[in-house]
């Protein structure tokens, strides 16, 4: 059976936002005294703002229960993020997404964002496709951040698909795991090994047809 609808997360699916999250992060554990590696940067990815910043201070071996200041460093970093992400264009949407997109709507594929991101509507303004997807769940509309899966059920209501009918598609652990506890089809988008809890892995969207949604 075809899925009714995709959902599609944002960063790293559609575009590579990863490099300034970690651009911003570094910048900030630079300010606090500390180094951050692109490695360390792999255990941000899905995670929201706050959570983020548990890990980055954790790994600087940073400790501060003061709540204020806490959120007084996460706006920081996220200024600086959206500095970098206010200069993005629509070069930056990932290799074969908008052929990929397109197919779905020429078959009558519903399509959705289901991103953790604040940033969403900022970054789909800078890349022109703020008007392109049926529905848009972001950060700003949900309460609980993946593995739960609230973010795909607000959107397949909202697309008014039940979610057995619904394909996800993933760069993230904590995504994937989000996307099967909502009974939806997972495809995981990057690393086969990483994403092994996926029902199916691509490396990109370049040259994927129909069937990548065919279960
Ligand atoms: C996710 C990213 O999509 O959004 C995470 O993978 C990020 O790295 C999270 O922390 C929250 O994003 P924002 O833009 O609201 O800080
Ligand atoms: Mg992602």
């Amino acid at each position: 059976m075809r899925s009714k609808a995709c959902i599609f997360d944002l960063d790293g699916v559609i575009v590579d936002t990863a490099k300034y999250h970690y651009l911003a992060w570094k910048r900030l554990a630079a300010e606090l005294g500390f180094e951050f590696t692109e490695k360390d940067n792999e255990r941000l990815k899905g995670v929201s703002r706050m959570e983020s910043l548990e890990i980055l201070l954790s790994i600087g071996g940073i400790r501060i229960d003061d709540e204020s200041k806490k959120m007084a460093l996460a706006e920081k970093k996220n200024n600086w993020y959206v500095e970098y992400i206010s200069q993005m264009t629509e070069d930056e949407i990932l290799p074969g997404v908008m052929d990929f997109l397109n197919l779905l709507k020429r078959n009558g594929v519903k399509i959705a964002i289901g991103s953790a991101s604040k940033n969403t509507m900022l970054i789909l303004e800078r890349i022109g496709l703020k008007d392109f997807f049926d529905v848009i769940i972001d950060g700003t509309k949900i309460t609980r951040a993946k593995p739960d899966p609230e973010v795909f059920l607000k959107a397949a209501e909202e697309l008014n698909v039940a979610p057995e009918e619904c394909t996800v598609f993933e760069d993230a652990i904590a995504g994937i795991e989000a996307a099967k506890r909502a009974c939806m089809k997972v495809v995981g988008v990057g690393n086969r090994e990483t994403l092994k809890d996926a029902d199916r892995v691509i490396e990109s969207f370049v040259g994927q047809d129909i069937e990548l949604i065919e279960w």
